[in-house]
């Protein structure tokens, strides 16, 4: 019995009708002027009247979505004259966030000598780490090198990446899979031992290293497991987001206020230097999509940071994720990984035709299933108005053999299991999904920013994806910036003589957002999001 209604299960025949032809063919990938097109009539960034060009701050006119802005442009939890003469603890590095960017820099703060605690909104590793499915890039293998792999990231990003962070990123990733593979992390292998990679979109080498499809969640038990066995040095403290940077009064980072989520009791925990790790921002659900992200991603870190006035770029630019779920509705928006896609899936419309190259770069594909959806009206529409293509998943098992996607993607095959879709037999329906923050903090390659004593890492950062971000290279920028980060900060944080810790920033930023006429009841970080009062 299919979990598909009768009409749905009708489009289906017309995609099986077309499947034995359509897999000896590719659909030809698109010119730089087609992209562009494409881009510019169906991507959701382009929307104008959906972005607000922030009026307070460094960044003054950074151009956002409005559900950004609206928790950037708001008042802080706790006022200037807030105690911190008497903090909960004192460390050299504080780490904020507890996903892996977070978990790899405390890792290697306190291989460098630094005493460290890790703070955590929810649990340590609710994050989107945990929820990366497709796999990590690194270019090891004799036919590629880091040089490939910088120009396929430059290319990806529409050639507006900070060319040293993406030396960065694209350098260490070799030694990144070493280093998790020491660590015990179980990466897919072919019979002789060697790495399994395949590609994503956007590459021009197979780089994609897995565990399956739950390749982040693996990630996340490996670096978890070894932040535990060390936690006579490394302190986590779960429940415990933060609420407001600190400075001491030659503008240096002096820590952070948090909050304990269960007593509502706020603290002060000094540190001589901060780590931010704290996500993106797909719990605000911009221009109203769903999101694959977790519940705890509200772009805290933005507001953090931009409040002591670490400058942001490139918020303008947020990823769609090509290929969420669009049916059933209990899951609506939920990851459908791109390997699906890597493992020659192809995305056709309500009639089985191919519309669209299955690994164009992210922005481009997702682009093509809202036009086919939208202006060309080939979506399948599901009965609560919800439209979608279909990702003809049996192919899989035509091209690489019988039990493939048992194999490769028992996460997936689970998810739709328990809706009764088998998606060895049928297709599963798709459509654009709110991912990845392409934008936020603006990143050094030492993972510095321009606050003294400000390090970050991962989605809360921008600059290494430009404009676009590729697949597999999310899980590889939370490991390497997350490492680069927890170094730097205990080389700083061995280094600095603090003064004495204040919250004039507060202040300030009260008195500029009154001259700015902004009267907002918004207190940020939100930390959760709304459900209750979204429409
Ligand atoms: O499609 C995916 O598996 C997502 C991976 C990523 O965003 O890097």
């Amino acid at each position: 019995m299919s979990g598909y209604p009768p009409e749905m299960q009708e489009s289906i025949r017309s995609v099986e009708a077309t499947r034995a032809r359509r897999v000896g063919e590719t659909f030809p990938a698109m010119s730089m002027e087609q992209r562009e097109k494409i881009l510019s009539g169906f991507h959701p960034d382009y929307r104008e009247e959906t972005f607000h060009a922030v009026r307070v701050g460094v960044s003054k006119g950074q151009r956002m979505p409005v559900e950004l802005a609206r928790v950037v442009e708001a008042r802080p939890h706790v006022g200037a004259d807030f105690d911190l003469s008497a903090p909960v603890a004192e460390t050299d590095v504080l780490v904020i966030g507890g996903g892996g960017g977070g978990a790899s820099a405390a890792l290697l703060a306190q291989e460098s000598g630094a005493r460290v605690i890790l703070v955590t909104k929810l649990r340590f590793g609710d994050a989107n780490t945990v929820m990366a499915q497709g796999g990590i890039q690194a270019a090891d293998r004799p036919e590629d090198s880091p040089s490939i792999h910088y120009l396929d990231v430059i290319g990806g990003g529409h050639f507006t990446n900070v060319p040293d962070l993406v030396e960065a990123l694209v350098t260490d990733a070799p030694c990144v899979i070493k280093w998790l593979e020491d660590l015990g992390m179980m990466f897919d292998k072919e019979p002789d031992g060697t790495m399994m990679e395949e590609h994503g979109g956007g590459t021009s080498r197979k780089r994609m290293h897995s565990a399956r499809d739950y390749s982040g969640a693996e990630i996340m038990r490996t670096l978890r497991d070894e932040v535990r066995n060390r936690e006579e040095h490394i302190a986590v403290v779960e429940f415990s987001p933060a609420v407001e940077l600190v400075l001491d009064d030659q503008g240096r980072i002096a820590g952070a206020v948090v909050v304990n989520l269960e007593t509502g009791v706020y603290g002060y925990i000094k540190a001589k230097a901060v780590v931010l790790a704290t996500g993106g921002g797909g719990r605000l659900h911009y221009q109203d999509f769903p999101t694959t992200n977790h519940y705890g991603a509200t772009a805290d870190g933005v507001v953090l940071a931009y409040r002591v006035g670490a400058p942001l770029g490139y918020l303008e630019s947020m990823q769609y994720h090509p290929t969420g779920a669009a049916f059933p509705e209990q899951i609506l928006g939920l990851l459908v990984t791109e390997k699906v896609r890597g493992l020659g899936a192809q995305p056709v419309n309500k009639r089985g035709e191919q519309f669209v190259y299955p690994l164009e770069p992210r922005d481009v594909e997702a682009a093509a299933l809202i036009r086919e959806c939208s202006e060309r009206g080939n979506g399948v529409v599901t009965l609560t108005g919800q439209p979608g293509v279909w990702l003809d998943s049996p192919m899989i098992d035509m091209i690489h053999g019988p039990g493939t996607i048992q194999r490769a993607l028992p996460a997936m095959v689970r998810q739709f299991a328990r809706f009764d879709i088998d998606i060895a037999q049928e297709p599963i329906l798709v459509y654009p999904t709110l991912h990845y923050q392409n934008g936020g903090v603006r990143l050094k390659a030492d993972a510095s920013t321009d606050i003294p004593g400000l390090f970050i890492a991962g989605e809360v950062s921008g600059g290494v994806h430009g404009h676009n971000r590729l697949m597999g290279n999310s899980l590889l920028e939370i490991t390497v910036f997350g490492r680069r980060a927890g170094r730097t900060a205990a080389h700083y944080a061995g280094q600095v003589m603090l003064a004495a810790p204040n919250l004039a920033h507060v202040a300030a930023w009260n008195r500029e957002m009154e001259a700015a006429g902004i009267d907002t009841d918004v207190i940020s970080p939100i930390l959760l999001p709304d459900y209750v009062h979204r429409e």
